[in-house]
Formats: structure tokens, C-alpha cells, sequence
């Protein structure tokens, strides 16, 4: 099959480098070239380190390589059969996109989104019952879950495509309704979201918070470096999705996560977070 990937950040590219290795063609589109083929240099140096840990043949690694075509337009995505946009959280940005595309009758185009409503971007393009969204988890080659979202319009077909596409990578689908954040981020998001409540009314350090949720309830990373993870500015925009989709405070941002990224400070991705990234290992800042 051949696969399209708009957006060559943390998650296209991971959805690129997943799609290749499970032996699929992938355009890696982005809005200019050398950002694309920074996103497969990325890939090249993941599929590096697990050459060098001896957990990925040398030859399987340049052939997902090899599999990857970066472009810094949509134009090579006209006779791809599956299109899936990893762009910034943002409704206009991506409704945009979808305008800008042409793509071959049959092709199904996914969007993966974290939390904007499905129905409403897939009225958006020329093919609501060939649109629906699919939620991947960071870091794509190591989260085993994807959210299977389908639109009002979206067809059984379609549904079942995706759930065949996702089984061809070797990771579990789940279903959600087309509910803002869907399953995992609407339980997720509220926590980290919490976690920066506690920090910013003193409750505990972000050493001590972190620790916290980590040995007392055995989560791989405390919530701190995980919103770092994550990117500040992404959660922002989930809060913010919740918020006013819902209309229930119980989603408001808390204050000093909105203040983090008025200052730039996204987590990890910027160098500054809850974490100081500069130096070789992170530093937390309260
Ligand atoms: N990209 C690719 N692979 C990575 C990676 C990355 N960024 N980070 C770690 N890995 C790989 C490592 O290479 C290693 O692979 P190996 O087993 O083949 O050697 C494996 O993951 C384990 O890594 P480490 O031993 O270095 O570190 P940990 O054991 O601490 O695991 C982790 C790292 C898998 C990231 C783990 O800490 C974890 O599961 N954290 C929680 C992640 C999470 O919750 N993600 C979901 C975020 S929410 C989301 O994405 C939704 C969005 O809409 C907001």
C-alpha cells in the first residue's frame, strides 16, 4: 500500500517510520523539503540506535529507509491509497491542508488529531464517508495503541480499512466516539493537567510530583515530564478543546501551564519545560 504522511514532526514521522517498517510505500510530506527530510533523518537515527542495541537487522533498517520518500509538497500523494495528516493541533491549519490535496478517488484520508472534532474536519473535505481520525501515542514506534475515531459519515468500510491498516503495524486498535479528546486523552489530559495545578499552588517540586506518580502508581513517567513530553503547547490546546466543547471548568488550563507557553516554554521539543533540557541529562526547574 501506499501511505501519505502530511506533517513530518514527532508524530508524522513516527507514523512514517511505523508504516515503512510494516514493508508500506511513505510519502513524508511537509511544507518544505529540508523540514521532511529532517524528519527522516530522525528516523535514521532511531533505526540507528536499535541497529547498534542489536535489536533491528542493519538490512531491515535501510530498507524501512528505503521505503521513505521526503517531499515538501502533496503532490506525490496523488495516487496514494492512504493519507494520514500529523500537522499541528490546530483546526484551521489542518482544514487548510485538506483543501490543498487531490487525491485519488479511492484514497482514505485519516487525521490525527488529539482531540478536534472528526465530523466537523471531515465535512471539511471532498470525502466525509473516506475521512475519519486515528489517534497515535508518542513515541509511535514504541506505544502499542491506536484510537480508530469515525465521523458521522464515516463508512463501515472505511472503519474496517483503518482497523486492517493498524493491524498491518502490529498495534491494537480501540474505538471511541467522536467525543472531545476521545478515550485516552480525555482521561490523560485532565491529570497532567492537574499534576500543574498541584505544582503551581505549591503542593509539591516537580521532582517530587513526578516521583510520586511514579512509584505510588506505577506510571512509566511522572506527569511533569511526561506533559514535557508531550509538548505544553499541545496540551494547552487539549484543555482548551475540552474546555469549551464541554463548557464544564473542570477542563480550564491551569494557570501555570498557560503561562509556560506564553513564554515559549513547550517541554521538551523547546529545550525548556518543567525539565531543562540543555544539558545532558534534565534538570528540573521548581
Ligand atoms: N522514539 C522511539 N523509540 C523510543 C523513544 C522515542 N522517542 N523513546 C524510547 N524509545 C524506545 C527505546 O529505544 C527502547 O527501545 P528498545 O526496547 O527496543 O531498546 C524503548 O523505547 C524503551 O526505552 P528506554 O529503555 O530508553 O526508556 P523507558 O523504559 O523509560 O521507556 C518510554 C521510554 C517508552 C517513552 C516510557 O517512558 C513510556 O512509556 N512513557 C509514557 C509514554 C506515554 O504515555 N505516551 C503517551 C503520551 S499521550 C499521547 O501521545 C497522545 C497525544 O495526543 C497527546
Amino acid at each position: 500500500m501506499k501511505v501519505g504522511v502530511i506533517g513530518s514532526g514527532m508524530m508524522g514521522a513516527g507514523i512514517a517510520q511505523v508504516s515503512a517498517a510494516a514493508g508500506h510505500q511513505v510519502v513524508l510530506t511537509d511544507v518544505a523539503l529540508d523540514r521532511a527530510e529532517k524528519g527522516k533523518a530522525g528516523i535514521e537515527k532511531l533505526l540507528a540506535r536499535q541497529v547498534a542495541k542489536g535489536t533491528l537487522e542493519e538490512a531491515a533498517a535501510a530498507a524501512t529507509l528505503a521505503r521513505i520518500s521526503p517531499a515538501g509538497d502533496t503532490a506525490g500523494l496523488a495516487d496514494a491509497d492512504f493519507v494520514i495528516e500529523a500537522a499541528t493541533e490546530n483546526e484551521g491549519l489542518k482544514q487548510k491542508i485538506f483543501a490543498g490535496l487531490t487525491l485519488a478517488p479511492h484514497a482514505l484520508l485519516a487525521t490525527n488529531t488529539s482531540s478536534i472534532s472528526i465530523t466537523m474536519l471531515g465535512a471539511s473535505t471532498d470525502r466525509p464517508d473516506r475521512f475519519l481520525g486515528l489517534h497515535f501515542f508518542n513515541p509511535v514506534p514504541v506505544m502499542q495503541l491506536v484510537e480508530i475515531i469515525p465521523g458521522l459519515a464515516t463508512s463501515d468500510a472505511t472503519r474496517a480499512a483503518a482497523r486492517d491498516y493498524i493491524g498491518t503495524l502490529g498495534k491494537t486498535a480501540i474505538v471511541s466516539e467522536d467525543s472531545p479528546s476521545f478515550i485516552v486523552n480525555r482521561v490523560l489530559c485532565p491529570m497532567l493537567n492537574e499534576a500543574i495545578f498541584a505544582l503551581g499552588e505549591g503542593v509539591g517540586s516537580v521532582v517530587d510530583i513526578d516521583t510520586g506518580l511514579r512509584l505510588g502508581a506505577n506510571h512509566p513517567m511522572g506527569p511533569l515530564t511526561l506533559a514535557d513530553f508531550v509538548g505544553l503547547d499541545t496540551l494547552l490546546a487539549i484543555m482548551h478543546v475540552m474546555q469549551k466543547a464541554s463548557g464544564d471548568p473542570k477542563y480550564r488550563p491551569a494557570p501555570l501551564l498557560t503561562k509556560y507557553v506564553e513564554a515559549g516554554w513547550y517541554g521538551r521539543k523547546s529545550g525548556r519545560g518543567f525539565y531543562d533540557y540543555s544539558g545532558e541529562k534534565p534538570v528540573p526547574t521548581r
